[in-house]
């Protein structure tokens, strides 16, 4: 590509006033042997403004459940409100029937780590806290965004890894800057949580996301600051860790196939922002 010719972005400007800088960029640090991102990870302008649109009912479904959400009602009811308010605006709740995931959203109560499956004989109870995991699609655009709710008036333990997740996440989210490194991310997530007693997940994590439900990078917060893939403005994927009271451990349900669960029964927590990386830091797409 010449300096003068149409960016490969889309964007309509010349290649020297759009992404010239940055691919030069990138392949000086590849050279210096970083893991940089191919160029289908970075989103063109175009497919920001979709995605942006399908993260924007994403959040307004999440704040919906967090209107009706309580005491008493079951966690398919959860599942219920989210399909027909995501539907009713145009969506299709990503989880449905992706790798056979049987409902539309994810909801996991107090020692389930993530993927718990809706289900008429689960009754939120005055005490629990539960992340709900909300993940949809807008025009083929793909948004994924939890958070944790507060079923009356849970135990100090509890109400105490709810809020180090949540600071965990934005600590996660104010060391996501461009030409930084994932592991920033997952250092300021992990020695936080750590910090406060607490472990935090191995082996499931985040992910790139927009054009499909699951791309590249695969997100780790266990990982050391400056190591792993280089952040590029255009990037977009979820902070969300799992934050464990205890072991890191976990195991999943063998009739279910889905649900997480911590091996020595602690509690768990997990927020999960989705972001875009700018020429300035990390825009939060929704949460
Ligand atoms: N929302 C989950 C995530 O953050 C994805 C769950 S896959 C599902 O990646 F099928 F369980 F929905
Ligand atoms: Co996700």
């Amino acid at each position: 590509m010449e300096r003068n010719d149409i960016c490969w972005c889309g964007s309509g400007k010349k290649y020297k006033k759009c992404h010239m800088f940055i691919d030069e960029k990138i392949a000086l640090l590849e050279e210096q042997g970083h893991i940089v991102p191919t160029r289908d990870i970075l989103k063109t302008p175009a497919q920001i403004e979709g995605i942006r649109k399908s993260a924007e009912l994403n959040t307004a479904i999440l704040d919906h459940v967090a209107k009706h959400i309580h005491a008493g009602m079951s966690t398919a009811e959860i599942d219920k409100l989210v399909y027909n308010y995501t539907t009713e605006h145009g969506g299709i709740p990503a989880p449905l029937g992706y790798d056979g995931f049987p409902k539309s959203v994810c909801t996991s109560l107090n020692n389930e780590i993530c993927h718990g499956i809706p289900d008429e004989n689960i009754i939120l109870e005055d005490g629990d806290i539960i992340n709900v995991d909300v993940s949809t699609i807008l025009n083929g655009y793909f948004s994924d965004a939890s958070r944790m709710f507060s079923i009356g008036e849970p135990s100090q333990r509890a109400k105490k890894i709810v809020q180090i997740t949540e600071e965990c996440v934005e600590r996660g989210l104010a060391a996501a800057k461009p030409w930084g490194h994932l592991g920033d991310i997952a250092d300021a997530i992990n020695s936080y949580a750590k910090e406060n007693g607490y472990s935090v997940v191995e082996d499931i994590g985040g992910h790139g996301i927009g054009l499909e439900f699951h791309e590249d990078p695969f997100v780790s917060y266990v990982i050391p600051k400056g190591s792993d893939m280089v952040l590029v403005p255009g990037m977009i994927f979820t902070i969300e860790p799992m934050i464990n009271e205890g072991s890191p451990d976990f195991f999943v349900d063998e009739d279910n196939g889905w649900t997480v669960y911590t091996e020595d029964d602690g509690l768990s927590a997990q927020i999960e922002y989705m972001v875009l990386i700018t020429e300035n830091g990390a825009e939060v797409l929704t949460k």
